[in-house]
C-alpha cells in the first residue's frame, strides 16, 4: 500500500548540526507521527551528504581521511535524532554501498539514452558553491571564491526539460509550496537554463563516487545527494518497496535549497522517466537577530545545551509553534522560555494537575460517572469534536502553529470551564456532586483529546500524560469523544511542565 512519504535534505557532515538543521528534521518527524495517528502509514527518511568538497575540505583540516571524518561526523546526528526522539524509517549515507551502487545505475542509464555527453567548458566557477555559475549570478553578488575555469566534463541534458518543468509547475499547485517560492523558481526559468555539469576530475576533488563510464571523474554532489530520495527506498532494486514509497509526498526543505531540489532533481527525474515528486516544501531561516544561522556565520545555536536543559520536547513545541510555515523566525530564548511557561506549564500543565489530583483526591483515582449534560458542557464537548476537525485540516494545509494553536484554545476554554463550575468547591460541600462528577468526566476526556492531537509535536511529554489520564497508549485519532470511561483507572504521575524561571 502507498505510504506517505516524507524526506529531509540529507546534511553536509562538515560540522556540528544545529537549530536549523534540527527544524527540519523535527519537522518531518511531526508531519510523519500526525499521519500514523490518523491512521496512514507514513515513510520517513533523513540521512547524511558525506560526498563532495564541502566534506574533503573539512577532513583536510583535522588532517583525517574523509571516510573517518564522516564515520565520526555522522553520529553527531544520529546521536542528536535520537535525543530529540526523532522516529525516521530509514537513515541513508551517501557513502554507502547501497546509494552509490544505484547512482551508478542512473548514470549509466542516462549515458545509455544519451541524457550525458562529454564537452569542454569554460566559465566562472564558484569554489563555494562546487559549481559553475551563470554571468546572472555573478551579478547577483551571492556568491564568494568565483574563479575562471576550462575542463572537460560530462554535463546532463537538464535544459531539454524546460519547457515540460515550467509546465508541470503551471499545472501542478501543490508542486512548489509556498507560492512565493512557487513564482520564484518560475521566475529563475524564464532564463534559458543551462545543462548541468554533473562530473568533477579526480585530478581538482576525488571525494565522490567515480563515474562508471570514465574513472578518471567523480559525480557532482548534488547529482550522488539528490537521488538519495529514491536509492533509499530501493530503487532500481526494490520494485514493490520503491513503489510502496514513491513519490514522494514531501520533500522537505530549506529555502536556499529550492532550486537544486525544484529545477535539477524534477529534470532528472524526467529524462530517468520517473514519477515527479508531488510536493517540495520550502520552509524560511531560523535567524538569530535577523541574520541566518549558519556555519559560516558563527551565530549557531546548540539544540543539545537546549535539551538538556528545558527537555527535547520543550524544543520541539517552540521550534513547531514559532515558525509559521513559509517564513523566517527569530530564534530567541526569552521567547522559548515564555512560551514554555504561558503554553505548557500555565495552559496544559495546570489542567492536567487540576484534573488529576481532583480524581485522585475524591474518587478514588478512577474517572467518575457523569450526570446529564448542561449547555455548557454540550458545548465544551463540541468544541472538543471541532478541535479534532481544525487540527487535522491545519495539518494537512501544513499550518502546524495553526494547529497547535487550536490545542492551546482547547485547553485554555477547559481551564475556564473548571474555573466556572469550581468542582473543587462543590466536593467540598457535597462528595456527591453530580456536576462536579461531570466536569470532571468531560475535562479529562477533552484534555485527552487535545493531548493526543499534541503527541506528533511532543510525542514524550503527550505519552506521559495520556499514562497520567488513565490511557496506556496513544489511540488513532477519530471523533469519538468518550473515551476514557467512567471507573476506568487514572495512572500516577507528577506535574508534567514545572515553571521555568524567568530572567
Ligand atoms: N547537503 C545539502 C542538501 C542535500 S539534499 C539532497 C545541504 N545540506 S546542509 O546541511 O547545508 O543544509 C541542510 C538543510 O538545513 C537545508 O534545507 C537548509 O535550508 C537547512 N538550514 C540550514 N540553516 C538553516 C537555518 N538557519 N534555518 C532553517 N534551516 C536552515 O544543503
Amino acid at each position: 500500500m502507498k505510504k506517505i512519504y516524507i524526506t529531509t535534505p540529507i546534511y553536509y557532515v562538515n560540522d556540528n548540526p544545529h537549530i536549523g538543521t534540527a527544524y527540519t528534521t523535527i519537522l518531518a518527524d511531526v508531519l510523519s507521527r500526525f499521519y500514523n495517528i490518523t491512521g496512514t502509514q507514513s515513510f520517513m527518511l533523513t540521512g547524511s551528504d558525506e560526498h563532495g568538497q564541502k566534506v574533503q575540505e573539512a577532513a583536510d583540516k583535522r588532517e583525517v581521511s574523509p571516510i573517518e571524518h564522516v564515520d565520526e561526523y555522522v553520529l553527531r546526528f544520529t546521536e542528536l535524532w535520537s535525543k530529540l526522539n526523532i522516529k525516521y524509517d530509514d537513515f541513508i549515507r551517501t557513502t554507502e554501498k547501497r546509494h552509490q551502487d544505484r547512482v551508478k545505475d542512473m548514470l549509466n542509464n542516462l549515458w545509455e539514452k544519451g541524457e550525458i555527453y562529454q564537452d569542454e567548458y569554460e566559465g566562472s566557477y564558484s569554489v563555494s558553491e562546487e559549481r559553475f555559475i551563470t554571468a546572472k549570478e555573478i551579478e547577483d553578488g551571492n556568491f564568494k571564491q568565483i574563479i575562471k575555469l576550462k575542463e572537460k566534463n560530462y554535463f546532463f541534458k537538464m535544459s531539454k526539460y524546460q519547457e515540460d518543468l515550467i509546465k508541470h509547475i503551471k499545472e501542478t499547485p501543490d508542486f512548489i509550496k509556498p507560492e512565493s517560492r512557487k513564482n520564484e523558481v518560475l521566475g529563475f526559468l524564464k532564463n534559458p537554463l543551462n545543462d548541468l555539469c554533473i562530473s568533477r576530475p579526480k585530478s581538482r576533488l576525488s571525494w565522490g563516487i567515480e563515474l562508471p563510464f570514465d574513472d578518471k571523474y567523480v559525480t557532482y554532489v548534488w547529482f550522488d545527494a539528490l537521488l538519495n530520495y529514491i536509492t533509499a527506498i530501493g530503487w532500481n532494486v526494490d520494485s514493490e518497496k520503491f513503489n510502496d514509497c514513491w513519490p514522494a509526498d514531501y520533500h522537505l526543505v530549506g529555502k536556499d535549497i529550492i532550486t537544486t531540489h525544484a529545477v535539477y532533481w524534477p529534470t532528472m527525474l524526467m529524462a530517468a522517466k520517473l514519477p515527479l515528486p508531488k510536493t517540495i516544501l520550502a520552509h524560511g531561516w531560523w535567524l538569530f537577530d535577523d541574520s541566518k544561522m549558519s556555519k559560516s556565520t558563527g551565530n549557531i545555536i546548540d539544540p543539545l545545551k537546549l535539551i538538556d536543559l528545558y527537555g527535547e520536547d520543550s524544543l520541539r513545541y517552540y521550534l513547531m509553534r514559532d515558525m509559521a510555515l513559509g517564513q523566517d523566525a527569530n530564534y530567541n530564548l526569552d521567547k522559548l522560555i515564555k512560551r514554555y511557561n504561558s503554553d505548557l506549564a500555565n495552559d496544559f500543565g495546570n489542567l492536567v494537575n487540576r484534573v488529576t489530583v481532583l480524581i485522585k483526591k475524591h474518587y478514588n483515582n478512577m474517572v467518575p460517572e457523569p450526570g446529564d449534560y448542561n449547555e455548557n458542557d454540550l458545548k465544551i464537548i463540541a468544541k472538543s469534536k471541532k478541535t479534532i476537525q481544525n487540527v487535522i485540516a491545519n495539518f494537512n494545509n501544513l499550518k502546524i502553529h495553526n494547529a497547535i494553536e487550536e490545542v492551546m484554545s482547547l485547553f485554555r476554554d477547559l481551564n475556564k470551564f473548571l474555573e466556572i463550575n469550581e468542582p473543587w468547591k462543590l466536593l467540598k460541600q457535597d462528595s456527591d456532586s453530580l456536576i462536579a462528577a461531570t466536569t470532571l468526566y468531560i475535562s479529562i476526556n477533552a484534555l485527552y483529546i487535545g493531548t493526543q492531537l499534541l503527541h506528533p509535536v511532543m510525542p514524550k511529554k503527550t505519552l506521559e500524560i495520556s499514562n497520567m489520564l488513565g490511557a496506556s497508549e496513544i489511540n488513532i485519532i477519530n471523533e469519538e469523544f468518550d473515551i476514557l470511561k467512567p471507573n476506568n483507572a487514572i495512572g500516577e504521575g507528577r506535574s508534567p511542565f514545572p515553571r521555568i524561571e524567568e530572567k
